[in-house]
């Protein structure tokens, strides 16, 4: 994708955070924007102060987890736009506490939007962009966290190492096609996702589900805390250069080096 003007993005998660910062990034870039998200209240704020801006912007409430409402999603962009160029895979929650005292219900919730909600992106999305062979780009928000597991976020790393995992089969299997794939992984960016059980459904246990918890030492691993705004500007050129990791944190570095070194050497005890 050499440029942004004229291109429908989609953004799940848009009206907060990462998401909302790099929807705003791409409609100063001259991008139609489709807002998906599952806070409505958050969303219609959203949604409205981009239209106020002079960007084409429609909100779309959205909950991930469910696939026929991904689905109304894809129908809605290509409803009121007739085209789809960039998904941003991006709505996501976190559950804290020690993975041994992670709930089913804390599995589910995470596994529900962090994962299935990117599958349902797919699903109900590339076939349609494949089927037009416009210029595109999926863009899915990881996290550092999918690259080297953080303490006391099983559920949360898991996931993302499935997100990881998802980006790198699709950057494969797109070969050849003119849709791109990049997976953004950063360590802290400043966001409401600490707050995350505000949107946690009633039937997997609501907001007061969450565990006491303590931000023990994970310290290292976390990093500095970027903007999401900077964050936002590397996720544009990420998609322009059809970049497949997009790093955040220089700092995250040696952990992957060190994670990549052990495994490494464990082969030394292989058959
Ligand atoms: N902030 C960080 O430090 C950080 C670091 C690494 C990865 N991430 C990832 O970035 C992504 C964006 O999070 P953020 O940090 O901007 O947090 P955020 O809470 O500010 O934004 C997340 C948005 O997702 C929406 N959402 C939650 N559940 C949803 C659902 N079921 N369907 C649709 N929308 C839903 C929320 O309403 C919210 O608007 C997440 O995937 C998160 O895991 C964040």
């Amino acid at each position: 994708m050499k440029d942004f003007k004229g291109k429908v993005a989609v953004v799940t998660g848009g009206a907060s955070g990462i998401g909302l910062a790099v929807a705003k990034a791409l409609g100063a870039k001259g991008a139609k924007l489709v807002l998906a998200d599952i806070e409505k209240s958050a969303l219609d704020g959203a949604a409205a102060a981009l239209n106020n801006a002079g960007i084409e912007t429609i909100g779309v409430v959205t909950n991930v987890a469910d696939r026929a409402s991904v689905e109304a999603l894809a129908d809605a962009t290509w409803k009121r736009f007739g085209a789809c160029n960039i998904v941003m895979h991006n709505a996501g929650v976190a559950v804290f506490g020690a993975t041994q005292d992670m709930t089913h219900n804390d599995w589910r919730w995470s596994i529900d939007v962090n994962l299935w909600g990117p599958v349902h992106g797919v699903e109900a999305f590339l076939p349609r962009m494949l089927k037009e062979g416009q210029d595109g780009h999926m863009v899915f928000t990881a996290s550092f966290a999918g690259i080297v597991p953080n303490r006391a976020l099983g559920p949360y790393n898991v996931t993302k190492a499935g997100v990881v995992a998802l980006a790198e089969s699709l950057h494969k299997d797109l070969r050849g096609t003119p849709i791109g794939a990049s997976v953004l992984c950063p360590m802290r960016v400043k966001t409401n996702i600490d707050n995350s059980t505000r949107n946690r459904p009633e039937e997997l246990g609501g907001p007061a589900a969450a565990h006491p918890y303590e931000d023990a030492d994970s310290g290292n691993l976390q990093g500095r805390t970027l903007t999401a705004d900077e964050t936002a500007q590397l996720v544009l050129n990420g998609i322009l250069a059809n970049r497949l990791y997009l790093h955040t944190h220089k700092e995250a570095r040696p952990f992957f080096e060190g994670r990549a070194r052990k495994i490494a050497e464990a082969f030394d005890a292989a058959l």
